[in-house]
């Protein structure tokens, strides 16, 4: 989590005039976020504290609920741990421009607990004819397709679109995602409800720009609608590598559309940039593109799935990444100088995990973990019929350093029928210690904290997030951890491996 420094430079960063309170993020106070499942969350990042689910519960209870409030509690005591994880790295590395909360600052704050949202954003839908390595099955439809698993069902139904016209009058802003979102009828829907109700609202997609027909013309001029067209890769061969099914020569002159319509319109248009191990080299292209295009260009820093992730890489290869991407921006010069902050702060944050270079080698040390098994243990007590010994089996795995069959049972035990009757800190558990082993940090350390949350102070936990921390450089933190840890719990042997090992890193 960020330190108090931090936390007073982020804020400070901020315009945060007029508003009734400071939060370190709006996000529960302004906005709704509705995934293809019918899971509502405030915002797309924190899929880890859901706020209610539409196939449960209606709109209304949703935004006035407990959850809500929670979040909203949570997050004006500068609290991250309900799911906001994400972003408090952002804050982290130093990051202020590109903190995803910064979007939500714009909107204004009537009250503690708002009567209504003023955002809505919508990924009612997974139908993509996409299937982006980055993507993941819940939001691409032919990814979910190509795992071999059925069509997710549909949640958004009568009642839904029913409720939500009381919500639409009270909007300053509604954002269309998917899926693709110009493949999704509830796309359509939503802005013929608009229509239909005399509203103008400001309406924004990201699109994977694969779609232009006389439809999408029509809904474009329905409402002021702004456009982002995703572009992960400069060549036509890397962008279709990674945009798999995709036609790169098709969504270039589709984006030149959108870009000409958003034009006439006076709406804004962007592109968004997955940065991945895969297309790093193009990025400082495609920052030519939207200089050409006098358009801002997001850089979505890929940390999921790992495998595509610079923050994965060995740290020598992060930082000659960096200095690569510095070097290539000095030499685009003004070619770029709409972006360069972006691109900055990208290789900034690519620095800092690159400097930590404890990282592989407290990962080497721990070769030769102490208590994996005993850990396990320690949350393991009744077994369910198959989730239950399958879970077992798969801390064997671990054990044995067999990780990716490992992962295997572990995800056949999460979806085992009798699934729902493991205690979630098991599974959940297996799978921060997976990451912490595989060098996934990032996602060792946020399953910990998820752990902490369902079992404060659970010595075992702390100590699997201070090794996790120890891989972001926060060696004093893990030592901390470790004295406070054997404090109350003398002799703990995660402890004291830990205790042991990291002068020996310094
Ligand atoms: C899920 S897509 C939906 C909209 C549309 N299908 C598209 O591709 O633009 C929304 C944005 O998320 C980005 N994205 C996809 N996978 C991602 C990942 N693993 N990490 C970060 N951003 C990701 C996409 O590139 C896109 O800009
Ligand atoms: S186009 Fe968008 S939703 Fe479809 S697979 Fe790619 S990132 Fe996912």
């Amino acid at each position: 989590m960020p330190g108090l420094g931090e936390l007073e430079r982020y804020h400070a960063a901020r315009a945060l005039d007029g508003k009734p309170f400071r939060s370190a993020c709006y996000a529960p106070t302004v906005s709704l976020y509705f995934h293809p499942t019918g899971r509502v969350q405030a915002c797309c990042k924190n899929d880890r504290f859901p706020l209610g689910d539409v196939r449960r519960d209606s709109l209304a209870a949703i935004w006035r609920g407990a959850r809500s409030g929670q979040l909203r509690d949570a997050l004006r005591r500068d609290q991250f741990g309900a799911g906001c994880q994400q972003c408090a790295w952002q804050i982290e590395s130093g990051n202020q421009l590109d903190v995803y909360t910064r979007i939500f600052d714009e909107f204004p704050v009537s009250a503690a607990v708002p009567e209504w949202p003023v955002m809505l954003e919508f990924a009612v839908s997974n139908a993509c004819n996409f299937a982006c390595v980055m993507c993941y099955g819940e939001l691409s439809s032919s990814l979910r397709a190509q795992e071999g698993l059925p069509p997710l069902e549909n949640p958004y139904g009568e009642r839904f679109f029913r409720e939500l016209r009381e919500f639409l009058p009270h909007l300053k802003r509604a954002k269309f995602f998917g899926g693709e979102p110009f493949l999704a009828a509830e796309t359509f829907r939503i802005v013929d409800a608009m229509v239909a109700d005399g509203l103008r609202i400001d309406c924004h997609a990201t699109t994977n720009g694969s779609i232009w027909n006389a439809r999408v013309e029509k809904l474009l001029a329905a409402q002021p609608f702004s456009i982002a067209v995703s572009i992960d890769g400069a060549t036509k061969e890397t962008f279709e590598s990674l945009r798999r099914q995709s036609d790169f020569a098709v969504v270039q002159s589709n984006l030149r559309r959108f870009h000409a319509c958003t034009r006439a319109a006076g709406t804004s248009f962007s592109l968004a940039f997955c940065l991945m191990r895969q297309n790093w080299h193009e990025l400082v292209d495609v920052l030519r593109l939207a200089e050409e295009l006098d358009c801002d260009c997001f850089i979505n820093t890929v940390t999921d799935p790992v495998g595509c992730s610079l923050f994965g890489l060995p740290e020598d290869e992060q930082r000659r990444i960096a200095d690569v991407l510095e070097q290539a921006a000095a030499a685009a010069g003004t070619a770029i100088a709409r972006n360069r902050a972006h691109l900055l702060h990208e290789v900034s944050s690519l620095r800092r995990h690159a400097q930590l270079e404890l990282r592989r080698r407290l990962l080497k040390l721990r070769s030769t973990p102490p208590a994996v098994c005993g850990a396990a243990a320690a949350v393991a007590p009744a077994l369910e019929p198959i989730a239950g010994p399958l879970l077992d089996r798969a801390w064997q795995l671990l054990a044995q350093g067999q990780h990716a069959e490992a992962l295997t049972t572990l995800r056949a035990a999460e979806t085992a029928p009798d699934a729902v009757k493991l205690d979630p800190a098991r599974p959940l558990h297996l799978a921060a210690q997976l990451a912490l082993e595989t060098g996934d940090a990032l996602k060792a350390r946020e399953r910990f904290e998820r752990l902490l949350l369902l079992r404060p102070g659970h010595p075992d936990f702390r100590i699997g997030g201070a090794w996790a921390a120890c891989a972001f450089g926060s060696v004093d933190f893990a030592r901390r951890e470790a004295a406070a840890v054997l404090r109350d719990h003398p002799g703990h042997a995660g402890a004291l491996h830990l205790a042991t090992l990291l002068p020996a890193a310094q």
